[in-house]
């Protein structure tokens, strides 16, 4: 087994540093947020399919071969992904199609984005919502871009199997695909609304001869990068989007949207916002903003859906481990508790943190779970309240913070909106993905 530690004089080695600093470079993989073991078995895994056992010769093939760095690419990227992953970012993206694009633009082509898209669910979802809405393919356009060659191959083929189908609501299935063996196939009408490409989102090259969008769906990538990395992400982004256009992100990675011209849509658990650009135009005429209520934005409603939603994807499930010698300490109900959530299971994930709270204290992360729950039903003020007391108990619960900070400026509170937004900035974190399923 090779030995990341030493060469084999026995001197350190540097070779497995250089990979991740390569790998850091081209794809802002960042090492310390995804383990340097997740790295160290993938250059394995290459090594051997490369028939050497030194990573230094391995180093050397990588520096001088495109094919092998898409090789390594390839093996070291979490592709996971699935159909509907999260109701809620694609039940707004249908009410805003409803009640804000189709009204306002039915003469015009919308323009998505899909970046990552990785082996292609999220972008036929969202040709799915599109073919639902009754906005046919010539009236809409979706990019969907993966650094990845092999899930673009995959995409481009549209056949997938069980595991891309999670939850119940599987009623889409019957609607757009065919059964092909044990496997289902994307019919052709959705085909229509994409094309696929490989492309790395921080090469130079990306933003060149591309318009821009009205929807950018970018969610479960900044995660992987380092800080300065996720802000390159996000200022193309943001310039790849028109004003007012809808960016969204994954659960985790919404607090890098602090500070910049953003403003959260109304549905609780969508994590997606709208470019506000009132929001540098006031800054820079020093003027107070406008209350979201006075200004004339079609807001879309709450969702009350209660599908299966990866609630711990945003908690860092370290403070959350279950010793699993004891089946009823805070940490396992705790952990009990979110996977309940992540299943759906809202009413019991509830019961379980109020049976914590009655039994324990200081519970600062179940409180947080019982107000992420309320939130996902619509209920921001007893949201509001739980998350309160999550940073009451824990002042620098970042997640906390952040939703809080949505939730206030939802309500239209924005003096604590501001408020929790500038204490969820300073106890900014790098994001792990350590709760990544
Ligand atoms: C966890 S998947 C996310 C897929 C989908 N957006 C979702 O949320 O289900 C992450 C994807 O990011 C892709 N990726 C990683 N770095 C990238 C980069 N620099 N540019 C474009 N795609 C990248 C990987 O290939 C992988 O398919």
């Amino acid at each position: 087994m090779y030995n990341p530690n030493c060469t084999r004089a026995g001197q350190p080695d540097v070779s497995l540093a250089s990979i991740a600093q390569l790998l850091q470079e081209r794809m802002g993989l960042y090492s310390s947020t995804v383990g340097v073991s997740t790295i160290q078995l993938a250059v394995e895994q290459r090594m051997r399919a490369c028939g050497t056992e030194d990573v230094n010769d391995y180093a050397r093939v990588l520096s001088c071969s495109a094919t092998e760095l898409d090789a390594l690419t390839d093996t070291v990227i979490i592709p996971e992904t699935w159909f509907f992953r999260d109701a809620n970012p694609f039940a707004a993206f249908k009410q805003w199609l409803q009640e804000v694009w189709q009204p306002e633009h039915a003469g015009s082509t919308l323009r998505i984005l899909s970046v990552p898209c990785s082996s292609g669910e999220e972008a036929y979802t969202l040709a799915m919502c599109l073919s639902d809405t009754g906005i046919p393919p010539d009236r809409a356009r979706i990019d969907a871009i993966d650094i990845s060659h092999t899930n673009i191959e995959k995409a481009i083929m549209g056949e997938y199997g069980r595991n891309s189908f999670r939850g119940n609501s599987l009623d889409f299935r019957d609607r757009h695909f065919q059964p092909s063996g044990n496997r289902y196939r994307i019919n052709d009408q959705i085909r229509e609304y994409i094309s696929f490409k490989q492309a790395n989102l921080l090469d130079d090259s990306f933003t060149r001869n591309r318009d821009s969008y009205n929807v950018i769906f970018c969610r479960n990538l900044l995660i992987y990068f380092d800080r300065k990395t996720q802000d390159t992400a996000i200022d193309r982004l943001q310039m790849l989007l028109q004003p007012d256009g809808l960016l969204f992100l994954g659960h985790s990675e919404t607090a890098l949207l602090l500070n910049r011209e953003f403003s959260p849509l109304k549905n609780p658990r969508c994590f997606g916002f709208y470019r506000d650009t009132e929001l540098t135009e006031n800054k820079q005429n020093s003027r107070p903003r406008p209350k979201r209520s006075q200004l004339n934005r079609q807001t879309v409603a709450p969702s009350r859906t209660a599908e299966p939603l990866p609630f711990s994807d945003i908690k860092p499930v370290a403070s959350v481990k279950a010793d699993t010698t004891a089946s009823n300490n805070p940490g396992t109900l705790l952990q009990q508790a979110f996977q309940l959530a992540d299943e759906g299971h809202l009413g019991e994930a509830a019961e379980q943190c109020e049976a914590l709270l009655t039994t324990y204290d200081n519970q600062a992360d179940a409180y947080y779970l019982l107000g992420l729950i309320r939130e996902s039903t619509g209920n921001l003020i007893e949201a509001e309240q739980l998350l309160r007391k999550a940073v009451y108990l824990d002042p620098v619960h970042h997640e906390a913070l952040v939703h809080l900070g949505i939730i206030c400026e939802q309500l239209g509170d924005d003096t604590n909106a501001i408020r929790f937004r500038n204490r969820a900035t300073r106890t900014t974190k790098p994001l792990t993905t350590e709760a990544v399923k």
